[in-house]
């Protein structure tokens, strides 16, 4: 392992990181190990603020870190018994996301490192997911194929190693978590929607409603949701529905395409041992089932970190962290002295940055 110039390592058990999380409705702020140990955690979810408003609302989720972090960070420190000498580095989600809320962590991590002396580290919030899989399971090794579903993001990745990322396959349109947050919205579920329109499914026939599956089978390898929630809308509008059938028959459609676009992506560029699912619908146990059996079918490991690790949190960024140290590779060396303190916020941050522009007006890197 690459020992930063400050790595301490008193325990003699690895660098311990702390990670802060604040890029979209959640404050996150927690304490890990290189050995995998996660010493302290603090998650703030600010869905009561947002929920009026059907909607994550950018001014009101910075005031809302801004009023919070400081505090989760004292107390996550307090509840590990630690002070800022015994960290090796401070980590902070430095994007993509709502940038007011960027800067709310990344400025206070940057303070930190001033204080402190330790080395900043810029994490890049789906490194964060990518790499949490690891954190959660010691026997997954790279390469591996990661699917990573969230509320701003729908992407396959060849996951190579910490820093090697290569895009497969990302939403010329909406993101899968958005295209759940829509049918509940359409459904009159509230915010989230993601666990509403799951619990709703339950009850529900996925075969009830013919719904388009967008772009499978198609020779571009990318996935489409726009098509599925305005069918989705005429279905509700329809009258003829029960809304358990439309939530049942939209979340397998949504499936299927998941399933479609991996294999497409596993035809292109596999083979991988392992198959990783990680952002917030991986929360959903419909769509870890299906993705289970289709790593067994390609004989594949297959990982998903506790619900925990899958949604937005701080442990995830720390983690991060945790793997920049130890890697040669990614400039962790003898000489290692962290990011830079001017190092500006970024809303967009791809992680392959040689990856195509995919088509589509909405698309998220
Ligand atoms: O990763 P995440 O916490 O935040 C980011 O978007 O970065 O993901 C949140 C998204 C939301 O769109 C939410 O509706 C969705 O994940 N989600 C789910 C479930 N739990 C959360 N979608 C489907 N089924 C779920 N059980
Ligand atoms: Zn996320």
């Amino acid at each position: 392992m690459g020992s930063a110039t400050h790595t301490s390592d008193a325990t003699g058990l690895g660098p311990i990181v702390l990670g802060i999380e604040s890029s979209c409705d959640e404050t996150a702020v927690a304490l890990v190990r290189a050995d995998r140990t996660i010493i302290a955690q603090a998650i703030a979810s600010q869905e009561a603020e947002h929920a009026p408003y059907g909607g994550v609302v950018p001014e009101i989720a910075a005031r809302a870190h801004a009023e919070r972090v400081a505090p989760m960070i004292e107390a996550v420190m307090g509840q590990a018994g630690l002070t800022l000498d015994d960290v090796d580095a401070i980590a902070a989600t430095a994007g993509p996301g709502l940038v007011g809320g960027v800067m709310v962590g990344l400025v206070s991590a940057k303070a930190l490192a001033m204080a402190s002396g330790k080395p900043l580290l810029a994490i890049n919030h789906l490194e964060g997911h990518a790499l949490s899989p690891r954190l959660a399971d010691e026997g997954l090794a790279f390469p591996y194929l990661l699917l990573l579903v969230s509320g701003g993001h729908c992407q396959i990745l060849a996951v190579d190693g910490v820093g090697q990322y290569r895009r497969l396959a990302t939403t010329i349109d909406d993101a899968l978590g958005e295209a759940f947050d829509k049918t509940a919205k359409l459904l009159g579920l509230g915010y989230p929607g993601g666990p509403a329109v799951e619990r709703l499914a339950r009850d529900g026939d996925p075969k009830a409603v013919p719904l388009p599956r967008p772009l499978k089978g198609s020779a571009e390898p990318h996935f489409s949701f726009a098509g599925l929630k305005s069918a989705v809308l005429r279905a509700v509008e329809s009258g003829a529905h029960d809304p358990a059938d439309i939530a049942a028959s939209f979340q397998q459609a949504a499936v299927d395409c998941l399933i479609d676009r991996l294999d497409y992506a596993l035809t292109r560029a596999g083979p991988f041992p392992a198959l990783v699912v990680a952002g917030g619908v991986a929360a959903n146990q419909t769509v870890r089932a299906a993705l289970e059996a289709f790593a067994h079918r390609h004989a594949m490991r297959f990982t998903a970190p506790p619900l925990a690790l899958c949604t937005d949190n701080a442990a995830m960024i720390a983690w991060a962290g945790c793997e920049r140290l130890a890697s040669e590779e990614w400039g962790a060396g003898a000489d290692f002295t962290g990011d830079p303190l001017d190092f500006v916020a970024r809303p967009r941050w791809p992680l392959d940055p040689q990856a195509e522009t995919a088509r589509g007006a909405g698309v998220k890197a």
